[in-house]
């Protein structure tokens, strides 16, 4: 604050300063030109007094011929300080008597070629003399000429004095002006302040009451003041918003719901139009032998994002990658979802073979995966597969500027597939607020500066109004990395990076999922009972779930060895654990992708041959798909869930796992390297390149007494519930809708400001 009112006045007194500046420079050589003409003026008349004065004593000494006396006269004369010298030339302009100070270069030379010119200026070594010749003749003759000789110093030693006056003055006069332009405008400024403080403190609360209550208030509001009435309205609505969110504030210990976070778009966003941008569609429609049959990918992002949807309804654009998906859309390739009960809109944008080639498994998953995950597969970019991610950013940005009902509508933009798009998005609808979340993580600057198109990358991001980020670590990962490779301007205490004119929060958004509703499929008892059965185990089994898509970034292998590390150690645990890894398969036509399950596959063959027999395995791999109510299934039947992740941005398995848990028993061993091990602190959390702990821990978890696992499970569960989805979605909307009153207001201010500015300066 006190820098600003620092700022602000500077930039009053600085352009006073400036031309008072100027004015004093160009007044000195007039000031000095002056007073020059004056002292000139005065020595002439001096000079003519002296001469005069010391013409009767002359006449009589000169025929004397009393050098004495004419002596005596010179020196007493001389005492006066501006007096330099004296001399007497004869009637044959002979030098007859002089001071001991008459420079003898004088001689008796006239000092003027001139008629009739007895003074004049001339330059000696000793500096500028002012010679005066005054002829001293009796009635009867000529004697000669007196010469006096003044010193001129003192004219330039009170020049300099004059300036400094003049220049002292003028900077006096410009901090006089200038701190009473400060306090004008202050006073002026603090009114209009004190102003909109009644008015926000006083009139507008008073207006907003009923006409009842105000009759019965004993103050009677005061009367708004004419340069404020203009803002009257927009201050009313921001305190509107104010209370609003205080009042969402207040009550953030009750559980976020979708009719909560309904009302909070209703009320924040004015029913504003969402609209969500994803590669991953939620729902597939797919030819299969029984007919179309509708699917639900292994996507942590559609986990998260599709209940949100659920709530807010709007439109969801994502690239139709079902095999039936075309069959499903009407004209303008949109189709209500869910199936069973439709509340929001998918509409389907195609690809070609190549754009998916380039933009999807080419620059997103050859590309910018491995980038930002740093799990040791080196990234690929190509100038093709960029191309067309670009292209596709492009397409998708028409598809939602296509779907916009309104110039400002609330733009929820995915993942890594889209950098580009909020950019893109912001030049065709600069009103619009485009809420960009990247799911993954974000790398240091250093691995990041790998990509070369990472300048294309922020920039594109940057057009988001909130850029959203699982952990703070990957907040501050994004603002080093802008700070390493744009001339933007960042402001790490309130985390908003401006650059071209556009600023952007980045913050920290934890994703979380949607709390199962108490009777969401079968109980733990059951599940654990029916899930044994089916793989063949006996009841007392001990079981380990995992579910991660083939990815190479999950540590499947990592937890496998830990596996055969435990079993090896622990060999009273042959026979009686079984681990369930279920596989999705993902983006298998990558090479990176094939090579994995071909080692995933060995290396489960392997463990298995070493510890199991015709009847036992101890890892049962299903590399395929398996919908959400199967995999709860497993959930509940199994005694720990391993997440090891060698990099992850949250991972929502491990939320799941909980959720799923309200028995509260069960395991969690979770890898430090998650999104989630920042909040799941009563997890088991191991290294997962360290095989032993990874062990260690795996057996910790087989063998824990039922009362620490409920402790470790009660905790999380209880974080996980309130932490949810719809607080997740809820916070960046409020933050977003934040940002976009205060823009609005704040131009409205500034603009009403800078013209009450102008009428005070
Ligand atoms: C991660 C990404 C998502 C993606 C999901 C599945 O969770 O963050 O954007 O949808 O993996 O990957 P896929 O390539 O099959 O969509």
């Amino acid at each position: 604050m006190q820098l600003r009112s620092f700022k602000f006045s500077l930039r009053l007194i600085l352009p006073l300063a400036i031309v008072l500046g100027l004015f004093a420079f160009a007044i000195v050589p007039l000031v000095d030109n002056l007073t020059m003409r004056w002292f000139m003026r005065e020595l002439d008349a001096r000079s003519n007094m002296l001469a005069n004065a010391m013409q009767d004593p002359l006449t009589e000494y000169v025929p004397q011929k009393s050098a004495k006396k004419i002596n005596q006269l010179f020196d007493r004369a001389i005492l006066d300080e501006r007096l330099y010298a004296l001399a007497f030339c004869d009637a044959d302009n002979q030098l007859a008597y002089k001071t001991v100070t008459y420079p003898d270069s004088l001689g008796c030379r006239s000092v003027s070629p001139k008629l009739g010119v007895r003074q004049a200026v001339i330059h000696t070594p000793q500096g500028a003399l002012h010679i005066t010749e005054s002829p001293l003749n009796t009635e009867a003759e000529h004697l000669g000429k007196l010469v006096l000789v003044h010193d001129m110093s003192f004219i330039e030693r009170r020049n300099a004095d004059t300036r400094k006056y003049v220049i002292t003055l003028f900077a006096l006069l410009a901090v006089i002006i200038s701190l009473i332009t400060v306090v004008v405008a202050h006073l002026s400024w603090r009114g209009w302040i004190t102003s909109v403080k009644s008015l926000l403190r006083g009139g507008l609360l008073h207006r907003e009451q009923s006409p009842a209550a105000s009759n019965h208030s004993a103050t009677v509001p005061p009367p708004t003041p004419p340069e404020v009435q203009p803002l009257e309205g927009d201050l009313r609505a921001l305190l509107n918003e104010i209370n609003l969110e205080r009042r969402t504030r207040d009550d953030s210990s009750h559980i976020w719901t979708p009719e909560k976070l309904r009302t909070l778009l209703h009320e924040e966003l004015a029913g504003d139009e969402v609209l969500v941008v994803s590669n991953r569609e939620p729902y597939l429609h797919m030819h299969t032998r029984n007919g179309v049959e509708v699917r639900r990918p292994a996507s942590g992002l559609v986990t998260a994002v599709e209940p949100v949807m659920r709530a807010c309804s709007g439109t969801w654009i994502a690239h139709g990658s079902g095999s039936a998906d075309r069959d499903a859309v009407d004209r303008n390739d949109r189709v209500p979802v869910p199936p069973a009960n439709p509340s929001y809109t998918l509409r389907r944008v195609w690809l070609t073979k190549e754009e998916e080639e380039g933009y999807y498994y080419g620059f997103a998953n050859e590309g910018l995966w491995p980038l930002c995950h740093i799990a040791h597969v080196r990234p690929v970019f190509r100038s093709g597969d960029w191309d067309q991610y670009v292209q596709v950013n492009q397409r998708f940005a028409d598809a939602v500027i296509k779907e916009a009902r309104t110039d400002d509508p609330v733009v929820l933009a995915q993942d890594y597939h889209f950098a580009l798009l909020p950019r893109m998005v912001r030049e065709v609808l600069p009103k619009a607020t485009i809420i960009t979340f990247w799911h993954i993580p974000w790398p240091n600057p250093e691995s990041f500066g790998i990509c070369p198109w990472r300048e294309e990358i922020l920039e594109g991001l940057l057009g988001s109004t909130t850029l959203g980020f699982h952990t703070e670590f990957h907040c501050k990962n994004f603002l080093e990395t802008v700070d390493r490779y744009l001339e933007a301007r960042i402001e790490h205490e309130v985390s908003t990076i401006s650059y071209g004119g556009k600023l952007t929060k980045v913050e920290d958004y934890p994703i979380s999922i949607a709390w199962p509703e108490a009777e969401d499929g079968p109980g733990v008892a059951e599940s654990r009972t029916s899930i044994r059965q089916e793989l063949g185990l006996p009841a007392n089994q001990l079981l380990g779930i995992g579910v991660d898509r083939l990815d190479y970034t999950k540590g499947i292998i990592e937890r496998f060895q830990a596996i055969e590390k435990m079993l090896e150690q622990h060999p009273e645990m042959v026979g009686r654990f079984s681990m369930v890894q279920i596989a999705a398969p993902s983006r298998s036509s990558l090479d990176e992708y094939q090579n994995f399950e071909a080692r995933v596959r060995s290396l489960v063959q392997r463990i298995n041959r070493r510890f199991g027999n015709s009847n036992y395995e101890p890892i049962l791999l299903k590399v395929e798909h398996h919908d959400s109510d199967q995999v709860n299934r497993y959930y509940r039947a199994a005694d720990v869930c391993l997440v090891t992740s060698l990099h992850d941005g949250m991972n929502l398995v491990a939320k799941e796992f909980i959720a799923a848990r309200d028995d509260e028993h069960g395991v969690l061993i979770l890898s430090q390297f998650t999104g989630a091990a920042r909040e799941l602190h009563e997890a088991l959390i191991v290294n997962p390149y360290h095989i032993e702990q990874g062990a260690e821990a795996i057996y910790r978890a087989l063998t824990m007494p039922e009362i620490e696992q409920r402790e470790r499970m009660r905790s999380m569960r209880s974080l996980v519930k309130d932490f949810n989805i719809y607080r997740w979605a809820g916070r960046m909307l409020l933050d977003a809708s934040r940002l976009r009153q205060r823009e609005r207001i704040m131009t409205k201010i500034h603009s009403h400001s800078r013209k009450s500015l102008r009428r005070v300066v």
